[in-house]
């Protein structure tokens, strides 16, 4: 992990090197079942250089522990290591360019189960038209690994009315890590 980390921290294989303050590699135990995988870091996230420190992250910190998830038991990452300009979505070069020091860190964890955070890890991770309120929970299997997405907490943010699916998918989330 520490050579893709010390790879990933020099990149500039996209212009958003140009305009980070910090490169987002990711946190957490690097021996997990669970792997988070966010969408890109957001101005907290750029400026501290850790994955899920602004709102959302404070959001999914509720979560984590009202299912009794430690910072022990789970990585957390993105899908675009750095700051795309006032948060708008990867465009699909960055994400292409970005994606493999993912697709890595996957294979170092080997985690039992990756947890997609919203529509954008879903679509690079689990199919092109995932379509997030329809299969929101929903388990896949992928190169052999369990796989599911969870709404993004930046749009339970934006619509309070789906934190209960949310709490459902964490429960879910915690029932599979236990079987
Ligand atoms: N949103 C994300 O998708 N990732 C972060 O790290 C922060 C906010």
């Amino acid at each position: 992990m520490q050579t893709i980390r010390t790879e990933c921290l020099s990149c500039q294989k996209c212009p958003l090197h140009e305009t980070r303050t910090n490169v987002v590699f990711g946190r957490g135990n690097e021996k997990a079942s669970l792997l988070f995988v966010g969408e890109a870091p957001g101005a907290n996230e750029d400026a501290t250089g850790e994955p899920f420190v602004g709102a959302a992250g404070k959001l999914l910190d509720q979560y984590l522990e009202a299912v009794g998830l430690s910072r022990e038991d789970y990585y957390i990452a993105n899908i675009l290591k750095c700051r795309p300009p006032q948060n708008r979505d990867p465009n699909p070069e960055e994400i292409a360019v970005c994606t493999p020091f993912l697709d890595r860190q996957i294979e170092a964890i080997a985690p039992k189960l990756i947890v997609c955070l919203g529509r954008i890890a879903a679509m690079r991770l689990i199919r092109e038209d995932f379509r997030i309120t329809r299969e929101h929970g929903q388990v896949f299997e992928k190169d052999g690994r369990r796989i599911l997405a969870v709404y993004h907490p930046a749009a339970l943010l934006r619509d309070p009315h789906k934190k209960e699916d949310m709490f459902l998918d964490f429960l879910k989330i915690k029932k599979l890590l236990e079987e």
